[in-house]
């Protein structure tokens, strides 16, 4: 299969990006973004664009998708809704109509959060805008779509968060954060079982859109990845 992938330069990203070039079922990323993800390796080529709203030029790589992982996001913390709302919902709806407007029919793969409001109307301003950016994922007529909703996630294979405030979270949780995905694999899971979930979901599906942590571990695990 063909991936796109959004967010390589990102923690998320960058473990999907070491799965998929370790993955046998996965032939070819092509990783788009507003700066090089640092990587070679003949399974990976790069588009890069200042500005992701205009994919345009893009289309023609984008037409032979077969499955998009979609990794890219920013933290709320300091936002105000509308700046959040734009690279959360508009950023990805419009990724996501520039590859159908490609011809492409992928597997969308977004990866959201733990607590996401489906309603769209709660208090929480992130967990709102998720929700809407969900359920408009949802609407969309590709092959199948899933949203990932992640809650911790143990970095592993050197991938690091770009945003300072999940950095200071992991360095604080450091000596527990090897045992969390064992010990409550309703709400954490790691990095490496989050990108074989993203792979396992484009490859075979599941009976449900919403993939919340326990379901990544499950999709994720060592022993389902050699198919
Ligand atoms: N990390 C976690 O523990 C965790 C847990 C649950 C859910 N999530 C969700 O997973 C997603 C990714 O998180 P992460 O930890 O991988 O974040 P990260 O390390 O901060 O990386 C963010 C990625 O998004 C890209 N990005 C952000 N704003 C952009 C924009 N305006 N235009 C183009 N690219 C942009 C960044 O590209 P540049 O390098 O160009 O800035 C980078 O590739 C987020 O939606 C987050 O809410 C993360």
């Amino acid at each position: 299969m063909k991936v796109v992938l959004l967010g390589a330069t990102g923690m998320v990203g960058g473990a999907a990006l070491l799965e998929c070039l370790d993955d046998d079922r996965v032939t070819g990323v092509l990783s788009i973004s507003r700066r090089p993800c640092g990587m070679r390796h003949p399974k990976l080529a790069e588009a890069l664009s200042d500005d992701l709203f205009h994919l345009e030029a893009a289309r023609p790589a984008l037409s032979d998708a077969d499955a998009c992982f979609f990794c890219l996001g920013v933290s709320a913390v300091g936002m105000t809704e509308a700046a959040y709302t734009r690279v959360t919902h508009d950023l990805t709806l419009s990724v996501a109509r520039d590859l159908l407007a490609a011809g492409a029919r992928p597997v969308f793969c977004y990866v959201s959060g733990a607590g996401t409001d489906s309603t769209a109307s709660g208090r929480s301003m992130w967990a709102r805008v998720k929700g809407r950016t969900e359920n408009d994922l949802l609407a969309l007529p590709f092959r199948a779509a899933y949203m990932l909703r992640p809650a911790f996630i143990q970095p592993l294979r050197g991938v690091r968060s770009k945003t300072p405030l999940y950095r200071g979270f992991y360095a604080a949780l450091a000596p527990l954060s090897s045992v969390l995905p064992r010990l409550l694999p309703g709400l954490a899971t790691t990095s490496v079982a989050l990108g074989r979930a993203l792979i396992r979901l484009a490859a075979e599906g599941y009976p449900r859109p919403i993939v919340e942590s326990r379901d990544i571990n499950r999709l994720g695990s060592e022993e389902r990845r050699v198919a």
